[in-house]
């Protein structure tokens, strides 16, 4: 299959399970502290007042976190349901629907962006083009957060919490994604792996801060 054929399977998927998604998922920073700390740097070295980028933002809980720090907050996910929902939860937040390969945004338009568990449903082929991408979005100077499950297994998912789906997660290895980043032109700064919270899926997880060069 080809990969605008995977997208959409991953489109669908997400449109199926958005709501679930969201009733389960919408107030898990309130339990992730180490995430929050990660987001509040990030905040804490962009410019006060310009844009940041939530990629692939899926129900917006992010974003909104975000937006209600102050910060100008654009939500960008592939899925229209988790887009709608977006909108009708945090209103402050711009949400637009789009792919992480062609994102909908001008060059140079975020002053930082964050892509946590996005990248995880692409081929791990296609990962140099979305972060090219998430460059070309980004203001020279401006970090990018980017998370995923660490590990070299493929999850396929036909059924998630009682919904019908098609979707994989490839979980990933950090020197295959810093070096990912490396190619598109980012520097990357920071490494993190942690255990999952007790609310989590079990996987052991992995967040990397880097920097257009
Ligand atoms: C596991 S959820 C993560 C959502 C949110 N970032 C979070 O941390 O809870 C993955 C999200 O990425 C979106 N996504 C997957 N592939 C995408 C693509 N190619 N372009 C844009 N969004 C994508 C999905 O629709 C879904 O909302």
């Amino acid at each position: 299959m080809g990969d605008h054929g995977r997208h959409d399977l991953v489109r669908r998927s997400y449109d199926t399970v958005a709501e679930t998604y969201a009733a389960r998922l919408l107030d898990e920073l309130a339990g992730k502290p180490l995430d929050r700390a990660l987001l509040a740097s990030l905040v804490e070295q962009t410019e006060a007042g310009a844009p940041v980028a939530d990629l692939g933002c899926g129900p917006g809980h992010v974003a909104g976190l975000l937006a209600d720090r102050g910060v100008k907050t654009v939500g960008i996910d592939v899925s229209g349901a988790m887009v709608a929902l977006g909108r009708r939860t945090f209103p402050a937040v711009d949400f637009r629907q789009g792919d992480l390969l062609e994102l909908p945004a001008a060059d140079g338009e975020f002053a930082a962006s964050v892509a946590l568990y996005s990248v995880i449903h692409l081929a791990p082929s296609e990962l140099h083009g979305a972060f090219r991408e998430a460059h070309r979005v980004l203001r020279p100077g401006g970090l990018l957060l980017v998370a995923f499950h660490l590990g070299s297994e493929v999850r396929h998912l036909d059924e998630w919490w009682g919904h019908e789906v098609d979707i994989e997660f490839h979980f990933l290895e950090t020197g295959r994604v810093a070096k990912a980043l490396e190619d598109a032109g980012f520097a990357v700064e920071m490494r993190m792996e942690r255990a999952p919270y007790a609310e989590e899926a079990e996987t052991r997880r992995a967040y990397l801060l880097a920097r257009r060069s």
